[in-house]
This record gives C-alpha cells, structure tokens and sequence, in this order.
C-alpha cells in the first residue's frame, strides 16, 4: 500500500509502486537526518518568535523533533521508500505523533530550501572534516620527512635518475600540493557558510520571517541573496566535488610512488604488515592494497564531479527534480576522500624508509653530471658547451663502465683545460644535493627551512579549524 502523500490533495490516483521506487531519496538522503532536525527547530523557533505559529505550538513541534531524533537514532523508525525522501518521513512522523499542529512546521518553507538547508549543514561539518584528515597525512608527510632527513634518494624525471634529492623534499612535495588542497577546501567553505532557508519553494515567502535570526541559530555569518539562485544551486557541491577530485589526484600519485618503492626492484621503503596484505595463491606476496586502493577510488571521485557538472549543465531555474541526484555524488567523494585520508595518515607512521637501497640507487645514472656541467659554467664556459662536453664524459664513463666519482683528474682534463682539482668534491652527491640552497631547493638548508615554514602552516590550519567550529556552534547546542 503506498503512504499517504503530504502532496496528494491534488492527486486522484495513488502514485504507482515503480514511480516510488524510482522517484525515492530516502535510500541515501536519510544520512541528513540530524541536519533537517536541527534546521527544522530553528525554522520552528523562528515561526514562533515572529508569531506566525503559538509559542505553546512550537515547543510541542521542537519536542516531537527531538524524540523522532532518539527514534532514528535507537532504530525504531521505519525509513521505508514509501515515505520518499527523509525531510518527508521525519515530517510525517511528527504528525502521526503530535497531531494535526505537526503540519504547521512547514508553514513558510519548501522542501526546496529545507534540501538546500540540510545539505548546507552537511558540506560545512564535512568540509571541516576533510581539512582535518588533510592536516592528518600532512603532518604524517613531516613526520617522515624529519625522520629520515638526511637520507638523499635519487630524484626522477621520466622515471629516469635525474638529480639526488633530499628524501624530506620529496616528502615535502606531497605536503605542498596538500596545502594547496586545503586552501581550496578552506574558500570553498566561506560560500559553504551562507544559510539558504527562507527561498521556500523558489521566490521567497509571504510570512514575515527573519532569516537572519534562523542564520544566528545556525551559526551561520549571512545568508543567501537570491531566492532562485537558492533552490537551483549546488556550486559549493561542486566546489566540494573539484576540491575532493584535487586531494584524490595528489593522494594516488603519492600512492603510485608508495607502491613503486616498495617493489623489489626499488626497495626503498618498507609498508607495515598491519597495512598490507596476502594473496590467496602466493604464499611469498605482501601487496600494497591500501595505497591500491587510494589510486583505484580516484576514479570514482573523478566521476562524482563529472557527474554533478553533467547533472547541472542546461538546467533551467529555479528547483528541478533533477537536483536530488546531486547527493549521491556529493556523499560518495566526502566519504572517499575522508576514507582515503584518513587511512593514509594511519600507514605514513608504518612506512619504513631503506636508507641503504636509496643510498645505493643514487650511485647510478651520473646523478651528478649536472653539478658538472654547473662547475664548468662558473668557470666561464657557457652552459650549452659545457652541457656538451659533460655529455661526452658520461659517453666515456658508460664505454668505460665507470661512475663519473670515479674519474681521475687526469681524465676529466682532457675534456677541458678549466677543471681543476676542486672538481672532484662537487661530484659527490652531497655536494650536489647541499650546493642546492636556492628557496625551495633541495639544499639541507632549504629542506630545513620547509620543514619549520611546515609546522607554522599546519599551525594555522588548526586555528582556522577551531575558530570556524566554536563559529557554527549554534546556540541551539
Ligand atoms: N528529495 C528531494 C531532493 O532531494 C526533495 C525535494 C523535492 N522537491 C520537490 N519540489 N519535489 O531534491
């Protein structure tokens, strides 16, 4: 039997079974539960406070609210596909609970700007969730990084040795791009932060209502300028989405690398068992499935964005049922992303960096030819020249099967009269490494510099994390 419908006054014919199925939300809206009952008892103490509902109406509404929050929670009520969505089978409830004075709570609201409201409140807490998990791998990134930070690995650019690098630079790569991620998320949050009730269906309501009071409540600094924009909008989930896409891409290249090292053929680092695991058939194997997994879930992540993008694109104004397919998206990339952070700040402390094997690695592939071809160059030849002349000497060392460390004075002259016998110190890669002072730079110098300017950025991630969460307390907590 299909429920009776808070819309069907106009409709002669129950709505059919397979239009239920299709048309319902509450399979996956009904993670909004808690938001449309905290916004739903500001809009009612609101109603009451400009007198459009009796104060003695409103504690009974604010009430039944409250018990039909513990019913959810507890489990006891039934959140069927009949009821549509949840914003419908909390509203339903408190009906069949308090009476016929339940239906007064939407007097001055539509269930378009009661959608926008929950999921306002929903993108702020999650929001201020993935900063945290952000600053979690961030500080997981420092941690190694200062750990093993005088352990030099060879730097790669198309996979291919390039110059040595100081292991906490390229620790501190990753940190940057995840500063960059939380810059996006921390302005995607000051539009996140605008309260949207008050649009009703689309051009506003009649009733006298404050919205800037139910804002206060809510812990919300402004609300929305445009009743339609209101209900037709869903940037900030797209902000959110784009953002999210951003960390997964910066996540899986960092997994990527993870997984590479920790192949035999590299063996630069080691992942805790706790964070890996066995195969079935072969016996001998422990795969890296969590950084796996990291990279595979990027796609889905893409795909959340594409999909909200393609759900927006052409959409006349102002509400268009079209616009409940937008939560699907949203709640899959906030629970990814959360997810994939959050297991990744708990293996970065388990991965065991192979001092030994990088220190072996950088031994090959004339890491430092480069320091050569730099020490010719600040003798007065110019750099294309001494480009070429050091390409010769790597020729003669791969003929001769010798690193270039392992060159004589005697054989480095002969490719150019100004070498002289303080060459032989800026081929070690050390010297290359430290000769590299310049800001943002792999010098120990610069590294060290990062490391401190590090901790003051998480420092100030934090305080923005605190202050926007004691900001949003509403004064209803
Ligand atoms: N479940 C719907 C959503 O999430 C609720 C809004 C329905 N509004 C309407 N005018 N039919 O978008």
């Amino acid at each position: 039997m299909a429920a009776k419908k808070p819309w069907g006054g106009r409709f002669a014919k129950a709505t059919e079974r397979v239009v239920e199925e299709f048309t319902e939300s509450i399979s996956f809206d009904h993670v909004l539960y808690a938001y449309d009952i905290q916004g739903s008892i500001a809009h009612c103490r609101m109603l009451a406070r400009q007198k459009i509902i009796p104060a003695a109406e409103s504690r009974k509404i604010i009430k039944g609210l409250q018990q039909i929050k513990r019913e959810i929670e507890a489990g006891t009520l039934e959140l069927g596909m009949e009821f549509e969505d949840i914003h419908m089978r909390i509203e339903a409830r408190l009906i069949e609970k308090i009476g016929p004075v339940g239906g007064k709570l939407h007097t001055a609201r539509s269930r378009n700007d009661q959608v926008a409201l929950d999921v306002t409140l929903y993108l702020r807490d999650a929001v201020l969730d993935t900063l945290a998990c952000i600053d979690a791998v961030q500080s997981g990134l420092l941690a190694l990084a200062e750990k093993y930070k005088d352990v030099i690995l060879p730097g790669f650019t198309h996979l291919q040795h390039a110059q040595p690098v100081l292991f906490a630079h390229h620790m501190m790569a990753y940190f940057e791009m995840l500063k960059r991620d939380r810059e996006r998320m921390e302005s995607c949050y000051s539009r996140v932060n605008r309260m949207p009730l008050g649009a009703s269906a689309l051009a506003g309501t009649p009733y006298p209502i404050d919205r800037e009071y139910v804002a206060g409540l809510l812990g919300f600094p402004e609300v929305t300028a445009n009743s339609m924009d209101t209900v037709g909008d869903r940037d900030t989930l797209l902000e959110f989405c784009s953002s999210a896409a951003l960390i997964m891409m910066h996540l899986s290249r960092l997994c990527e690398e993870l997984i590479v090292w920790s192949s035999s053929e590299f063996n630069f680092i080691e992942i805790g068992d706790a964070f890996c695991t066995g195969s079935s058939i072969m016996p001998q194997k422990k795969n890296p499935d969590v950084p796996e997994l990291i990279r595979g879930k990027t796609g889905r992540v893409y795909g959340n964005l594409m999909s909200l993008l393609t759900l927006m694109k052409s959409l006349p104004l102002a509400y268009n049922r079209d616009l409940q397919e937008d939560k699907i998206a949203l709640f899959d990339s906030v629970e990814t992303t959360r997810s994939c952070l959050r297991v990744l700040a708990a293996m970065l402390p388990e991965v065991q960096v192979r001092a030994d094997s990088m220190s072996a690695a950088v031994q090959e592939g004339f890491l430092t030819a480069t320091d050569l071809a730099d020490y010719l160059a600040a003798r007065g030849v110019p750099f294309r020249d001494a480009h070429e002349i050091v390409g010769r000497v790597v020729s003669y060392c791969v003929k001769q099967d010798k690193k270039l460390e392992d060159l004589t004075l005697e054989e480095l002259q002969q490719y150019s009269p100004v070498i002289k016998k303080d060459v032989l110190k800026c081929l070690t890669v050390a010297a290359s490494v430290n000769s590299r002072t310049c800001t943002g730079g792999t010098g120990g110098q610069a590294v060290r510099k990062a490391l401190r300017r590090a901790h003051a950025v998480l420092k100030k991630g934090r305080v923005f994390i605190a202050r926007e969460e004691s900001r949003k307390k509403t004064s209803m907590e």
